[in-house]
């Protein structure tokens, strides 16, 4: 059955000076599909191919470092570097080829770095709160040190337009280097970086003004937040305290703003779903280089126990960020984006329809089918469809992002394949 073009994933939605043309993007995926130190690469191109031929009207890079000190994980993408434009612009032609919009996501891994990123380096963060995940110890950014740190983030971002991304996303969610100032477990800081929330999103209003004084007022500046930070026992912010940063970046330019939720720490975190064999995915194929042996023996050892408790605590259900966007979307007039477990037509329609969010996004369900645009309104015979298993990030910082759940993956190469030749 084709979607008929009353439906809501065909309207268009104006993000700034963008008008979009649907209401259904790919969220921000780590491709670890760039050479290793961070070129654009035809693997990585293969990877947006298909989307771009769906039609997807809006597609947000991976997390692309603006430095080599914000790098987060082996073969990510940087966006740091001149030298780095001449991919990048291809990156962009591809997209523009099928008439999708892109959109560079800049982030600062802060302590959530994958050793794989560089294993000599220490990371820094807000404050020297170790990341219990991979063990990773930060030091606190001096005071001195941020200005440089800001101005790669405007640097990238009027690198970002110079090659013709249709505009930037600053990641601020699932803690990365931002999150980790905006999050007071994270924040322990005494100096004006940290304490109060106006302190705490501080380095956030920096990095937005030195972006736009170096893009200028009309290229589209988007921000993806947290609406939980799913921290119980320790000291997450408030979802109260999300829609106050997103109403004051609304006050101060931001275009649109995407919600997620979680840490690294906060595992399952973002990823709501099933998590059986997630963890023998990490350490053999994944992150669990990175990981002492020690770390990978415990955590094998406990799999079994976590990954059930994990199941039966976190379920997936297509929407899962729903309730938090809702809120976000009462209080701004900024359009509000909501990605976690959108796969379907109906899911996705009565999100917007409903007036619960302006657009919805997806990651693992376009990993599993790059044609989802398509296949939402006009669906393709035998085409794959996600069941949030996990295996992609399972396989985070090891292995190129892919499907990784056999049969899902080999519906998905049949359909590329036919598509390519149609
Ligand atoms: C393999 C993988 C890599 C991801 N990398 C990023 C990233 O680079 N930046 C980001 O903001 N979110 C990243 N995410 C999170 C997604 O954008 C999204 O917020 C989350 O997966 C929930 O959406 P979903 O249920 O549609 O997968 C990643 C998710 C997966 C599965």
């Amino acid at each position: 059955m084709s979607t008929p073009l009353t439906s809501p994933l065909l309207h268009p939605l104006p993000i700034g000076t963008l008008i979009v043309p649907g209401r259904l993007y790919k969220s921000a995926t780590s491709e670890t599909r760039a050479t290793d130190d961070g070129y654009v690469t035809d693997e990585l191109l293969e990877f947006y191919q298909p989307m771009v031929r769906a039609g997807t009207p809006l597609i947000v890079t991976g997390n692309l470092y603006v430095s080599l000190q914000s790098k987060s994980a082996g073969r990510q993408a940087g966006i740091d570097d001149d030298d780095k434009k001449t991919g990048l612009r291809e990156w962009v032609d591809l997209a523009h080829s099928g008439g999708s919009l892109l959109i560079a996501q800049l982030n600062h891994g802060g302590r959530q770095m994958v050793k794989s990123a560089d294993p000599g380096r220490t990371p820094v963060s807000a404050s020297s709160v170790r990341e219990p995940l991979y063990g990773t110890k930060p030091r606190p950014l001096r005071r001195d040190e941020i200005p440089a740190l800001v101005k790669t983030f405007a640097d990238a971002a009027a690198r970002a337009r110079e090659v013709g991304f249709d505009g930037v996303q600053i990641h601020a969610a699932h803690g990365y280097l931002l999150g980790q100032f905006l999050t007071p477990h994270t924040n322990r800081r005494d100096d004006e970086y940290g304490g109060c929330l106006d302190n705490r999103m501080r380095l956030l209003r920096e990095v937005y003004h030195a972006i736009r004084a170096r893009v200028g007022d009309d290229y589209p500046v988007l921000l993806k937040l947290n609406g939980t930070d799913m921290l119980p026992l320790r000291r997450g912010a408030t979802t109260a305290e999300f829609i106050r940063v997103a109403k004051v970046m609304e006050g101060e330019g931001i275009d649109a703003v995407e919600i997620s939720r979680a840490h690294y720490e906060s595992w399952p975190g973002m990823i709501l779903g099933h998590y059986k064999g997630f963890t023998r995915g990490q350490i053999t194929e994944g992150s669990g280089a990175s990981m002492t042996r020690l770390r990978r023996t415990a955590m094998l050892a406990a799999a079994p126990v976590v990954e059930r408790v994990a199941e039966r605590l976190a379920p997936g259900s297509e929407g899962f960020n729903l309730p938090q966007a809702e809120q976000f979307t009462a209080r701004l007039d900024i359009p509000v984006i909501c990605v976690g477990g959108f796969h379907t037509r109906e899911g996705m329609e009565s999100a917007i329809s409903s007036g619960r969010c302006d657009a919805v996004s997806a990651a693992r369900a376009m990993i599993a089918d790059p044609y989802l645009f398509k296949n939402v309104q006009d669906p393709l015979p035998d085409h794959p469809v996600c069941e949030y298993r996990n295996g992609c990030i399972a396989r985070f910082g090891g292995k190129a992002i892919d499907c990784y759940v056999e049969p899902i993956r080999i519906r998905k190469d049949r359909m590329v394949g036919r598509m390519e030749q149609a």
